[in-house]
């Protein structure tokens, strides 16, 4: 049987950084408010003329970098999760395929908000098993600068730019466990950004192609869906929650990764996150904070690790890596 394992792990963020004291200016909020409502100190912003292809090149070419002895010419596959895409079509998967001059893999965006990075692994991981592929990149990458309503107080602090890329490759042992997907796709009006229809079941949408959400309400299905899903996934790997040595969520809200480890009994000590100094960067934040976890030390080789991806759908996927 071939297995899937993730082998290479790259990021990359704009230059600016943007400090809470920013939005000060910009609507009605202080700096103490945004750090203890959401835990963030800082995030990235994408400069006028840069977006979310440019992200996903640097993300992969520092995956290079890091990891020297990967190669990617035979890679026949380029996933990317993106819920801000330089335009809806051509897809940023294709716009990484010719920058980098990957002429031999098929390319395809995943259209997944914050759970896209883990649906991708998801992905990779059966497109690996069922011999369709060899060899994946799966990146998520985000410019929600470009895609935040600024006169919003409550959710124009929160987001981040910002891309993760990860390869993954067939192997005879993987290191990419047994994954779980779902969705409550009635909770749609809660968290979106507007395109052709003014409307979802009945509900008319502000029609300002920004990220709207009811806070509240995707703070709260957060909390309870992935709750009641950690140990479903754990099970599906044959291990109890005890048995994982780091967590890492979504990065949506330090609070709402808090309440996770209070009803989970998962310690925030073994929690991976990138939400303080990066913001929300959606599909990027899981790699992001795989990345630094990596880089840091703190993870190391023989380690599991559970992500799971939670957010606009609403959508949700996770798996157990064995670094
Ligand atoms: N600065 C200062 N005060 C603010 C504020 C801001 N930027 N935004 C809202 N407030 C005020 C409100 O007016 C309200 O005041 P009141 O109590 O006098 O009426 C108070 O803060 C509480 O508002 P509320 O909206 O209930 O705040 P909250 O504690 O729920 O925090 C979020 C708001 C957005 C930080 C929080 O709901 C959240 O993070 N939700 C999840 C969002 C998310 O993760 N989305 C992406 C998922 S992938």
């Amino acid at each position: 049987m071939v297995n899937a394992r993730l082998s290479a792990i790259g990021m990359s963020v704009p230059e600016k950084v943007i400090p809470n004291s920013y939005f000060e200016s910009l609507i009605d909020t202080t700096e103490e408010w945004i750090l203890s409502r959401t835990g963030i100190k800082t995030r990235y912003h994408a400069a006028p003329d840069e977006f979310t292809s440019d992200l996903c090149v640097r993300a992969v070419q520092d995956l290079v970098v890091q990891f020297p002895e990967v190669s990617l010419e035979d890679v026949d596959m380029i996933l990317v999760a993106t819920t801000s895409p330089d335009q809806p079509m051509p897809s940023m998967a294709c716009r990484v395929q010719h920058r980098l001059s990957l002429s031999h893999a098929g390319a395809l965006d995943i259209y997944a908000a914050c759970a896209g990075f883990s649906y991708g692994i998801v992905m990779a991981k059966g497109l690996i098993a069922g011999g369709v592929h060899k060899k994946i990149l799966v990146i998520g990458a985000e410019t929600l600068s470009k895609v935040t309503d600024f006169t919003d107080r409550t959710s124009c602090m929160l987001f981040g730019d910002g891309a993760g890329a990860v390869l993954i490759e067939a192997d005879k042992t993987g290191n990419i466990g047994g994954c779980i997907t779902g969705a409550s796709g009635e909770g749609g009006p809660d968290l979106y950004i507007s395109g052709f229809a003014e409307s979802i079941d009945g509900q008319p949408l502000k029609m300002n192609r920004c990220i709207v959400q009811n806070g509240r309400k995707v703070f709260k299905w957060a909390v309870t869906k992935v709750a009641e899903q950690m140990p479903l996934l754990a099970a599906a790997n044959g291990i109890t929650l005890a048995d994982i040595d780091w967590f890492v969520p979504h990065s949506a809200n330090l609070r709402i990764i808090e309440a996770l480890s209070n009803e989970t009994g998962v310690p925030m000590e073994k929690v991976l996150e990138s939400i303080v100094d990066f913001g929300n960067t959606s599909s990027a934040s899981i790699p992001i904070a795989l990345y630094n976890g990596i880089k840091s030390g703190k993870v190391k080789r023989g380690d599991k690790i559970m992500i799971f991806g939670f957010g606009g759908g609403l959508a949700y996927a996770g798996t157990v890596i064995t670094w």
